[in-house]
């Protein structure tokens, strides 16, 4: 078989394979697969061998097309996958760390207009090309640093014609550059002010005029809630999701972030794909997300910037059987961060992760917290040839080392698209 692209020599190839049918749990979340002197054949889009290089080489044929990469003393693994994000978004709220400082919480921020609602003015005021824009200079910036799968939301928008503006700026970023988008509504994430304490009147407003238009265009996967004191209770989450459900929509939910509301069991109630945050989950809560299968996708990064008293209690999660993800929850506010090897710092300094469970959980568990687990998340013959080439002899060195962009190589779907660390 002749390839088109050849990785070789690579100090180690992590694969994270074995889990494309469900995710991964318990004790699995710390195996690994590691290949020492690696190699990873590519043909068009597909990977379609991975071993020891010189078994590979015995294996495969090269012609004077195919890209041979020598990553010696590198590691690769499969593209990071970001199942969390608010990507596309208007302003920025650099202003609102002062405030942080001064001891001003989260939640009274965005109770006095600021916050989620700030970013709601600006991505109101910024065209819909503004968007793109902003989108295309972000998703460059994670591509950059490994990133080549990631979710985007809405929720910055929360009036009809700016949450569709925002889910067609989602489709234009998808489309233009390689990271691949999953859109994800999210118009019940605040209060908008003109609906200042009707909340359930907002609530219609997003199930009787949004969301139909919304899955009529196709423009979003799945159907997000910010579950949260002040923001949105349970019942009105459920009412929610229960409808976004019906119209065809797959479920996640923010959930039990701040207050301990419950987010947990009604994502099981439910059977979302995901809960999100979860620093106050209860037992109840952990015991039957893992009797529903719900990933619990982590935001470490989040609890670090908001410098909230304690993290999720992930060690308690994966002991209960619940499967564990991670993401960034890029956002202008409580976490303006796309750069996913900061998150493999903070979940093995807070959260007590290895750097295996790590792994896995930016790889196969978040691809399945995205439903893409057939297609992406690790490095596997017929998979999408999704690559990351870290300039790291060991994959330890990932959460050994923090604050520097340690990519050297990124693959999307078979083509180089970072080059020597640099976007091509
Ligand atoms: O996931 N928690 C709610 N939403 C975002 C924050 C949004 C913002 O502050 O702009 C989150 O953290
Ligand atoms: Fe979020």
């Amino acid at each position: 078989m002749t390839v088109s692209l050849l990785i070789k020599n690579a100090a180690q190839v992590v694969t994270s394979k074995g889990a494309s049918a469900k995710p991964l749990v318990g004790e699995e979340l710390g195996q690994l697969e590691v290949i020492e002197d690696g190699a990873v054949a590519v043909s068009g889009d597909q990977i379609t061998a991975v071993g020891p290089t010189a078994d590979l080489l015995k294996l495969i044929k090269t012609d004077r097309q195919t890209k041979v990469i020598d990553a010696t003393g590198k590691v690769v693994l499969p593209g990071l996958i970001d199942p969390h994000t608010h990507v596309v978004f208007g302003g920025s709220r650099e202003h609102e760390l002062a405030l942080k400082l001064q001891g001003v919480p989260y939640l009274e921020i965005l109770a006095r207009g600021g916050g989620i609602l700030s970013s709601v003015e600006a991505t109101r005021a910024a065209s819909e090309d503004q968007l793109v824009e902003r989108g295309l200079k972000y998703c460059r910036q994670m591509l950059a640093q490994g990133t080549t799968t990631a979710e985007a939301k809405s929720g910055y928008g929360l009036s009809t014609e700016a949450e569709l503006k925002t889910l067609r700026a989602v489709k234009r970023v998808d489309a233009a550059q390689p990271v691949d988008l999953v859109p994800t509504f999210l118009g019940a994430h605040a209060v908008p002010k003109e609906y200042k304490g009707k909340p359930d009147r907002y609530l219609d407003l997003v199930i009787d005029e949004m969301l139909p238009q919304v899955v009529e265009q196709k423009l979003a996967r799945y159907c997000d809630v910010f579950c949260e004191e002040g923001v949105f209770s349970i019942e009105q989450s459920r009412r929610l999701l229960t409808a976004a459900r019906a119209a065809g929509l797959e479920l996640k939910l923010h959930a039990d972030e701040i207050v301990p509301l419950g987010g947990a069991e009604l994502a099981a109630e439910l059977g979302a794909v995901s809960a999100d945050h979860l620093l106050v989950v209860s037992d109840l809560g952990i015991e039957k997300m893992a009797a529903a299968g719900v990933i619990a996708v982590l935001l470490p990064g989040t609890t670090f910037y908001l410098r909230e008293e304690h993290y999720a209690p992930a060690r308690k999660m994966i002991e209960a059987g619940v499967p564990v993800a991670l993401a960034s929850d890029f956002n202008p506010g409580s976490s303006p961060n796309n750069n996913l090897q900061l998150v493999i710092n903070i979940a093995c300094l807070y959260l007590r992760l290895t750097p295996a469970e790590v792994i896995n959980a930016l790889t196969i568990n978040a691809a399945h917290a995205l439903g893409r687990a057939a297609a992406i998340g690790s490095i596997e013959a017929k998979k999408a040839a999704d690559l990351v080439i870290f300039d790291a002899p060991n994959y330890d060195y990932l959460a050994y080392r923090y604050g520097t962009n340690l990519v050297d190589t990124v693959i999307k779907n078979g083509a180089v698209v970072v080059e020597g660390g640099s976007v091509v």
